[in-house]
């Protein structure tokens, strides 16, 4: 992919981000404080913090939140928003963690799909083993994934989200098997013109994630078909916790 950076995302989806993916937070944010509430005493972090949807609700509950994002306009848009100026946030790429700061947190995690835009098997296998360095002892890593679907694209799919008199709203995506990858574009047509957001995936399967917690000295201490603890079924999205082994008692 020429161009293609972990800010590409961001930068090219920021002023539509909110409107084209209104999903609330509630639950999201009220398992996250359940975990946040029994385990370690410690500052969290969110990798892709975006535009702040689940990050500001968990803020505005007390929690000392931190975030990455690569794209200064996504975060811009947080900013905007009532509380954004107060969480610290880190301009770089998540697969670093936490590049700039000493701190080890007591919670790490990353939502929606995001973590595969980490675009190759070794940028989420170095993630994991950043992740696990900067997490306090018996600290949780939380990682809400997509179920991959290869039936839904085969080797590519288009889908119709909206139409409308003087628009519509597609999505074009093209399926590599081999490479783990969707490439895909928003495309939004209207009189006026055509407005393109891609969004470029690496997607692993459960057991691809386990493995690489493994890898990373993290344990699996939990996977549920939502944030509301449902019966995982493989399908959908689904969310997983991993654990860092709390340090031995002397
Ligand atoms: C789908 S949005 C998710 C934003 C937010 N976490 C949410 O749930 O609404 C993906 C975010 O990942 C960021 N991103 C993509 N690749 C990244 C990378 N390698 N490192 C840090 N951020 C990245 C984008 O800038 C964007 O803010």
């Amino acid at each position: 992919m020429e161009n293609h950076g972990p800010e590409t995302y961001g930068e090219l989806n920021a002023d539509v981000y909110d409107e084209w993916h209104p999903i609330d937070p509630t639950d999201a944010v009220r398992f996250l404080a359940g975990l946040i509430d029994e385990g370690p005493a410690g500052p969290v972090l969110e990798l892709a913090v975006g535009t702040g949807r689940v990050t500001l609700p968990l803020a505005a509950l007390g929690v000392d939140l931190h975030g990455i994002d690569a794209s200064e306009a996504m975060v811009a848009r947080m900013r905007a928003k009532p509380g954004g100026d107060r969480v610290p946030v880190t301009i770089g790429d998540m697969a670093d963690v936490a590049p700039d700061s000493a701190d080890r947190f007591a919670l790490v995690f990353v939502v929606f799909s995001t973590f595969f835009f980490l675009m190759t098997q070794d940028e989420q296998v170095r993630c994991f083993e950043n992740v696990a360095a900067r997490l306090l002892p018996g600290g949780r890593f939380v990682l809400e994934c997509p179920m991959p679907d290869l039936a839904r694209y085969r080797d590519q799919r288009v889908e119709t989200h909206q139409v409308g008199l003087e628009h519509v709203r597609l999505t074009a995506v093209r399926h590599d098997p081999v490479e783990q990858r969707l490439e895909g574009q928003h495309v939004l047509i209207t009189e006026k013109g055509i407005r393109l957001a891609p969004a470029f995936l690496r997607y692993a399967w459960p057991s691809e994630l386990d493995l690489m917690a493994r890898l990373a000295g993290l344990t699996r201490v939990g996977r549920w078909g939502g944030w509301r603890q449902e019966p995982f079924r493989a399908e959908g999205t689904y969310v997983t916790v991993y654990e860092k082994p709390a340090a031995p008692t002397p």
